[in-house]
């Protein structure tokens, strides 16, 4: 299999922000979310062919309380509200998977928050397939 990774600092950013004020993130930073329901990180990404694939998150939460995000691959809701929740601090990153199925071709994964606090701070998205 192979493994890509796009950098969430180099994706579509709605209502977010570029930071690199905590260490530890990949690439030249990562997305902080702003506080509002619907801040969203969207990723265009490739497969040669159709077929499963596993997405990595990888956030920062320096908060105890969850930071919810509906995960969406184009257009379909894949995770409803998929807790993103306290990582201990904000340069201490953690991964969430899931799995997807992508179509041949470009696809858009997107990750929306889905309350007022906004989504955790966000480093990239891996696709492995
Ligand atoms: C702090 C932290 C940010 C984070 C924010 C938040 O300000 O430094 O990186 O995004 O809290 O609560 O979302």
């Amino acid at each position: 299999g192979s493994t890509v990774r796009y950098e969430a600092e180099n994706a579509a950013i709605s209502q977010g922000v570029v930071e690199a004020n905590h260490a530890g993130y990949s690439g030249t930073g990562f997305v902080n979310y702003d506080s509002v329901a619907g801040s969203r990180v969207q990723w265009t990404v490739t497969a040669p062919a159709a077929g499963t694939a596993t997405l990595r998150l990888r956030y920062a939460n320096g908060t105890t309380a969850n930071r919810p995000m509906d995960i969406t691959v184009n257009g379909t809701l894949v995770a409803d509200e998929l807790a993103f929740a306290g990582t201990g601090a904000w340069a201490t990153w953690q991964t969430r998977t899931l799995t997807v199925t992508l179509p041949a071709g470009t696809s858009t994964i997107r990750a929306a928050a889905t309350t007022a606090i906004g989504g955790p701070n966000v480093d990239y998205l891996e696709v492995q397939r």
